[in-house]
């Protein structure tokens, strides 16, 4: 089945400045001139023909002189988080940041202390950590519990874990890496133990529209509505709409007495929103973004077909059922081989780059995230590459 955008179209990437392609040698070893890159997470399609024509629109008028995140801009994000998300989001909660690492790293500053413990449920998105001790704060890593393909979360070991220096859970809703999508009963305990512990809750949702059928993403302040006043939800179009270059993302904050502090943290560093990218979020919020959205997500699970089904016929590998995401978790365990045999193999046999599982933290040995996001011809080519790299277990 096709559908009217052109997520198959082939594009090359290379020699565009494109990091996950540009600098795969650099930083994996692999070539770009015969080697899929399959790592960092942005996609390898175009996005959707509403953002283009966005772009179009101010190039055709050609003045680029100041702009701001201006009201058409905070009402298409409510619009969005109410549509997708069942959420009413006031425009007014809504801050622009540089993209949501800098969210986290402004959040890490305006609300914890230097030497503060922040909690993160690893394996999780290797920026939390990164951030956290770049910053000069703790990492205090709770590890989630495999449930058979999937993960939960073990809130009485995390309580086990805290020593009362903490400050601050950074929350990762829908995870990246395994996918999972929390149910509402999950969220209201992970809320209530940040409420128990007094921890700030930064709930990032990033991933939050690339949910598979039969999952629904429920924002945490719609599950959890009683922690408002330690809430800051994170969310952004760059992971949906492939505009992750733009580098813009929002901090929702309900609360007045948070929202205030944010707003005067960000007078401070004069940080001010980029015009393009502000035009092209609100092109992308939009009923003609939704219907691209909903098509890339028939793309995302063709794509999540053709490779479970190739990859877990090789004796040893699981490739997790995602719920949400275009990262594919695989489990190389079951190979009984080392990780960097595993590595080895991927980077100088498959001639894949990937993102090795131990940078998400405890919890990521025997795993390699492979990025889906790309044309259905590259998923089936690396399928065949991995299949060849481990042949000998068959
Ligand atoms: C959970 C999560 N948060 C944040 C980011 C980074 O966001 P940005 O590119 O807006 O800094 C990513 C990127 O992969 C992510 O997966």
């Amino acid at each position: 089945m096709s559908t009217p955008y052109s997520f198959d179209t082939m594009i090359d990437r290379r020699g565009t400045n494109a990091t996950k392609w540009d600098k795969m040698e650099r930083l994996f070893g692999v070539s770009p001139e015969d080697g899929l890159s399959m790592w960092t997470a942005d996609s390898d399609y175009a996005t959707a023909p509403c953002v283009i024509d966005a772009i179009r629109k101010a190039a055709d008028h050609g003045v680029f002189g100041y702009s701001w995140d201006h009201p058409d801009y905070l009402h298409a994000v409510s619009w969005w988080m109410k549509n997708r998300h069942g959420w009413e989001v006031d425009p007014e909660w809504v801050l622009t940041s540089q993209g949501l690492g800098n969210a986290i790293a402004l959040c890490l500053q305006t609300w914890t202390e230097p030497g503060d413990g922040v909690v993160i449920f690893t394996p999780v998105y290797h920026e939390f950590a990164m951030k956290i001790g770049k910053n000069g704060r703790k990492v205090v890593e709770c590890p989630m519990v495999r449930d058979g393909d999937s993960y939960v979360l073990d809130l009485d070991d995390a309580q086990s874990r805290l020593t009362g220096n903490e400050s601050m859970l950074i929350f990762c809703s829908p995870q990246n890496p395994s996918g999972r999508v929390w149910t509402v009963d999950e969220l209201r305990a992970v809320a209530d133990f940040a409420a128990r512990n007094n921890l700030m809750f930064i709930s990032d949702e990033i991933h939050q529209d690339l949910v598979f059928e039969g999952h629904t993403h429920v924002p945490t302040a719609v599950a959890a509505p009683e922690i408002l006043p330690r809430l800051i939800t994170l969310s952004a179009a760059s992971k949906t709409f492939n505009i992750a270059g733009q580098r813009t993302g929002n901090m929702i904050i309900p609360d007045p007495d948070l929202r205030a502090t944010m707003r005067k943290r960000l007078a401070a560093l004069d940080y001010g929103a980029a015009m393009l990218s502000v035009d092209m979020i609100t092109a992308a919020y939009s009923p003609a973004g939704a219907e691209w959205v909903d098509q890339q997500l028939l793309h995302l699970t063709r794509n999540r077909e053709v490779f479970d089904a190739g990859v877990n016929a090789i004796p040893g590998v699981r490739s997790l059922p995602l719920q949400s995401t275009y990262l594919a978790w695989v489990d190389f365990s079951g190979t009984g081989m080392s990780h960097d045999e595993v590595a080895a193999r991927i980077r100088d046999d498959a001639k894949i780059a990937v993102s090795p599982g131990p940078s998400f933290g405890t919890g990521g040995d025997g795993f390699q995230r492979i990025n889906l996001a790309t044309q259905g011809a590259r998923v089936e080519d690396a399928v065949a590459r991995l299949q060849r790299a481990f042949a000998d277990l068959q």
